[in-house]
């Protein structure tokens, strides 16, 4: 167990080792269970955690502000549209100034080419840890959640397969940051992963070339496909989910245009059923019900979709204690 990680930056977990994730999942799982029993277990008291967001949360909020606050902390909430970030601070200043203020900086920022860069600078000038709460790139702590929650439904995931596969949705584009630290991730456990999507809507070729080198280090497979049909059956894990043509196109009108042509591409029951036996679908929320997973599956027995948002909480508190302490 590697337990010397207090001030450590989590950007994406590519760049902890396999003991050191360990070592987090264990912590996740105490936390998890001493949450149940009611156990108080304030190791973060009078720490503030700095939350920045360039867009959008619901989860990523709500579960990072509860879980300082239940390690007996507190976390600010900051929006780049309404402080000096809109007029001009720049990433530097950020760092300098709300690592002086707090104990942890935590990070939103998806915009496509700069989130992952913001993120960095901020913590080269940052003396406290930061915190990716999604990228452009990455969304480790989403990647945590579901690795924790295969572990719970599945138990040893080693031989297992889980489907990373894109799925139709209208609403924005979103980035590609939960498929690709999870292609990355979970061959690192053991897991087989077949990464899916029309041929318009690729990933990054270095994250695939990362995601196969885990896979040959975890003795387990990494294979891409563009059949969705083919890519559930059998599958252990189905997670459809939808992510931008932003290698293909950078115009919008051209993205909806792709995102009709494979409008068929929806999580429903026809496909789940082709599943192995125990197979459980996964999403990160938020979902375009009727669009990208019909309402059967996501409020099915196979549905594990509030597990997922419940361990968003317990995962990002053990990496709080552990990088925070
Ligand atoms: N899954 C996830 O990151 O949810 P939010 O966008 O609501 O934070």
């Amino acid at each position: 167990m590697q337990t010397h990680l207090r001030g450590r930056d989590v950007i994406d977990f590519q760049e902890w080792t396999r003991d050191e994730l360990d070592t987090v999942l264990d912590v996740a799982f105490a936390l998890k269970r001493d949450r149940a029993l009611g156990q108080p277990h304030p190791y973060l008291r009078d720490k503030v955690l700095a939350m920045l967001f360039f867009f959008a949360s619901t989860r990523t909020r709500a579960s990072f502000e509860a879980g300082m606050a239940q390690l007996g902390g507190h976390a600010q909430f900051i929006e780049s549209r309404s402080t000096q970030i809109a007029h001009g601070d720049t990433a530097k200043e950020i760092g300098e100034i709300l690592g002086r203020y707090n104990d942890g900086i935590a990070i939103r920022n998806v915009d496509w080419g700069i989130g992952n860069r913001y993120i960095r600078d901020v913590a080269a000038a940052s003396r406290t840890p930061v915190l990716n709460m999604q990228c452009d790139l990455f969304h480790p702590h989403q990647a945590l959640a579901d690795l924790m929650t295969i572990l719970e439904r599945l138990g040893d995931p080693r031989g297992r397969t889980a489907t990373i596969s894109w799925a139709c949705a209208k609403t924005y584009s979103k980035p590609l940051s939960v498929p690709q630290s999870l292609i990355m991730l979970l061959p690192r456990f053991g897991m087989n992963v077949r990464l899916v999507h029309p041929p318009e809507f690729g990933l990054m070729p270095e994250m695939l070339e990362q995601a196969r080198e885990n896979a040959r280090l975890g003795r387990a497979s990494f294979e891409v496909l563009d059949d969705f049909d083919a890519g559930i059956r059998g599958t252990d894990v189905v997670y459809a989910k939808s992510w931008g043509a932003v290698l293909t196109t950078d115009d919008e009108a051209e993205e909806a245009r792709l995102v009709e042509k494979y409008g068929s591409w929806i999580a429903d029951e026809r496909r789940i059923a082709t599943a192995s036996d125990d197979a459980i679908y996964m999403h990160p929320l938020p979902a375009e019900r009727g669009v990208e997973v019909t309402d059967g599956v996501i409020d099915g027995p196979r549905s594990v979709v509030y597990d997922q948002a419940e361990n968003r909480l317990h995962g990002q508190k053990a990496v709080m204690a552990l990088t925070m302490g």
